[in-house]
């Protein structure tokens, strides 16, 4: 393994060097903290979507939803985000820094220098900065008109509950799950993709019984750390943090943060939130409509609690990525490895004739064509062979097929496993069989 302080260049390069993730707006010198998702990326955080995606919506109490980005603005002021939704900003007279307050140490706030330029007495009071986007719907740019880029996607949740209990005869309890991006004019982010001000969240609203909101709360809690576990994270670098109540947002009545062992320490991964009746009393007060539910078999109606789980596609994905980087020594040269969960992995499968001569490129098309109806692969005829092994390590590619001379004699292909880096001779036509016991097991 590396040194921690260094991991995190090294995957930011390996994911430029591969084609995980790009710098945004690249060529014109970057913007604001966004990054582009190149052709491996896209298909590791889609591999990611989809799995949390199944294990979601693939079961009878909760169902899916793609709500809009842009709300009406009173969305947000039901929410207490037009209010509430703000970080303490301290600004440096000097070099014009400007830092959250509570990322300053107690020491600089107290004799007000700057920890960049060093200036004494330069730093301002802090002061209340909102973190919502702001535009306008229209060509007209007044009050009126004013809309915001959603901060959480919860809220198309919400002002939805009634639309999809009458439509899909859910009974509470039900959950509505939801992908899409959200946006935060953060003001100090970083860590590559850790903290962005474009981002994507994969939230899931559970309704409940207010009487049932603890227990569901532990049972969301204990679902959540297994989908990671499932996902291959490793387990001793998850951990649960509790809010303490100065943590509390301003919806919650208890949260927990699952918290992933990143190279720049402990950082939140996912928030589970008790958000109680809060948002759904909100928006009935805000909207004057009816978001109660009624029960039919115990003649009650009651505004469900909700409990929420709230995780970030981006920070997934480079948990995904720090926690399947690894560096090995193999026969004294350095190998870069991904060891991505099969169910993750960008790409599943190289394909690559040893020569490009005597008929084997032909045979490996062929093999391409046909395993490439299962699975992601990729083709590859240029370079030394072990060069080629060594491109699919870094991109995390669990299995390589090299088509060589002794195919041409009896039909077989070597079949490399990126994590053992044994090579097994199989016939080529029970490769897709293989495979597929591979990949599921
Ligand atoms: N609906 C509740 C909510 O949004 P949150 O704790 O503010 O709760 C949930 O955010 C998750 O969204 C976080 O755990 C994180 O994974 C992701 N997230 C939040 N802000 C982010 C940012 N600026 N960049 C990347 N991901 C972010």
């Amino acid at each position: 393994m590396p040194k921690e302080s260094s991991l995190m260049d090294k995957i930011v390069s390996l994911c430029k060097r591969r084609g995980f993730i790009f710098q945004g707006s690249e060529i014109y010198g970057g913007v604001g903290s966004t990054y582009d998702y190149g052709p491996l990326g896209v298909e590791l955080k889609m591999n990611i979507k989809n799995a949390w995606w199944t294990s979601m919506t693939h079961r009878s109490d909760i169902v899916g939803l793609d709500a809009a980005i842009l709300m009406h603005p009173k969305v947000w002021e039901a929410s207490g985000h037009v209010d509430g939704f703000t970080d303490p900003m301290i600004d440096c007279k000097q070099c014009k820094s400007r830092f959250r307050e509570d990322d300053l140490s107690q020491k600089n706030i107290e004799s007000g220098q700057c920890p960049k330029c060093g200036t004494k007495d330069s730093l301002t009071e802090a002061r209340q900065f909102n973190l919502m986007f702001k535009t306008h719907i229209g060509p007209v740019e007044d009050s009126s008109s004013i809309a915001y880029l959603r901060p959480e996607t919860a809220q198309g949740i919400y002002v939805n509950f009634k639309n999809v209990l009458d439509t899909s005869r859910q009974k509470v309890p039900f959950g509505i799950a939801q992908i899409g991006k959200a946006f935060r004019n953060e003001i100090t982010p970083g860590n590559f993709i850790f903290r962005t001000r474009e981002f994507e969240q994969m939230e899931m609203q559970y309704f409940v019984h207010p009487e049932d909101d603890e227990k569901y709360f532990e049972i969301w809690k204990e679902e959540r750390l297994k989908w990671y576990d499932e996902l291959g994270i490793n387990k001793a670098k998850l951990r649960l943090h509790e809010h303490s109540e100065d943590e509390l947002a301003h919806y919650a009545k208890k949260a927990f943060d699952i918290e992933y062992e990143f190279p720049f320490g402990w950082k939140e991964l996912e928030g589970i939130h008790n958000r109680t009746d809060f948002d759904l009393k909100r928006h009935i007060k805000f909207s004057g409509k009816k978001l109660d539910y009624f029960d039919e078999k115990n003649n009650e109606r009651f505004v469900p609690y909700i409990i929420e789980t709230s995780a970030g596609v981006d920070r997934t994905t480079l948990t995904c990525l720090v926690d399947a980087y690894e560096e090995e020594e193999v026969k004294g040269e350095k190998r870069v490895v991904l060891k991505f969960n099969s169910k993750i992995a960008p790409i599943k499968v190289g394909i690559f004739p040893l020569v490009n001569k005597d008929g084997l490129p032909e045979i490996a098309e062929k093999i391409s064509k046909d395993i490439s109806k299962n699975f992601a692969i990729f083709y590859d005829s240029k370079g030394a062979i072990g060069r080629r092994y060594r491109r699919m390590d870094e991109a995390g590619t669990p299995f390589g097929i090299t088509v060589d001379y002794q195919t041409l004699e009896d039909g077989t292909v070597t079949l490399r496993d990126r994590d053992t880096m044994a090579q097994d001779r199989i016939p080529a036509e029970r490769l897709s069989g293989e495979l597929t016991k591979k990949f599921s097991s």
